[in-house]
């Protein structure tokens, strides 16, 4: 294999937000695929003026990869672009899978993910010693499916780090059954397009889920963390704890 796509993640949607890699592959690439639908034009903004820039939204598998394989044998610079990190929900393996069959390599960009610009919103941290040390992400459900042993019932009842992508049309079943095992006064941040200039983040308890949703009438680009870290600070990390030595920090 010695033809290369660049499959870059281009963080959730304000350009502050793309690594200095992912910038330097956009400003060089000939032909950029993205998909219009998530990530913003002011990111296709920073490729040159003659690079190609196609637009994915409207398009299949089949015809997305066809179209790269023939950029790529014609000698051009590809970049796939993909919003927040590509290896989440970002349907990469397929695309690489049809590529690689081809005799072309790959190589993946990681960008920031919607939960890690969220949280950055409310200055959480979803990992608070004695309270969880483990973050999900998943979804609740829809047409892709689920298997059994990921239903949200079981991601719920260790009353972890939640995060939900996806997730918006399923906003009743996916309350009713974290409330089941989390507690209903338990924080939960909502983010809708966050970093875009139309974003928002808002902080709110899990039993106001579902109202506050259909309230904004939220369908798309949303994202829940649902934590029990985001009110609960009940003991600080022995890292920084002055009787705590380590390597670096012996006496
Ligand atoms: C196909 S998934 C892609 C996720 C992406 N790869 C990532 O790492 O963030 C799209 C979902 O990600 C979440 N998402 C992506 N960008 C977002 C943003 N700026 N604000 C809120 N949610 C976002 C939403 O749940 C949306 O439905």
């Amino acid at each position: 294999m010695n033809k290369k796509i660049s499959f870059v993640g281009v963080g959730p949607g304000d350009p502050d937000l793309l690594t200095i890699k992912a910038m330097k592959l956009i400003q060089t690439s000939e032909v950029l695929f993205w998909t219009d639908s998530l990530i913003p034009q002011k990111i296709l903004d920073f490729a040159n003026k003659n690079a190609e820039k196609i637009k994915t939204s409207s398009l299949d598998l089949n015809v997305i990869t066809e179209m790269m394989i023939t950029k790529v044998k014609e000698g051009k610079k590809v970049v796939r672009l993909h919003d927040g990190d590509p290896c989440l929900f970002g349907a990469i393996a397929e695309q690489i899978n049809i590529l690689n069959q081809s005799n072309i390599s790959c190589e993946v960009i990681p960008g920031i993910s919607a939960f890690q610009v969220t949280a950055s919103y409310h200055q959480a941290e979803l990992t608070i010693p004695g309270v969880t040390q483990t973050i999900i992400l998943s979804r609740a459900g829809g047409r892709t499916g689920m298997p059994d042993r990921e239903s949200l019932h079981n991601l719920a009842s260790i009353n972890s780090s939640l995060c939900l992508y996806l997730s918006a049309r399923h906003v009743k079943r996916a309350q009713e059954v974290l409330l089941e095992s989390y507690d209903p006064k338990t924080k939960v941040i909502v983010g809708y397009r966050v970093s875009w200039e139309d974003g928002w983040t808002a902080l709110i308890e899990l039993k106001d889920m579902e109202k506050f949703t259909h309230d904004k009438k939220l369908i798309r680009t949303t994202i829940y963390i649902i934590s029990p870290a985001l009110s609960n600070f009940s003991k600080s990390s022995n890292l920084y704890d002055p009787n705590y030595k380590h390597l670096f920090r012996p006496k």
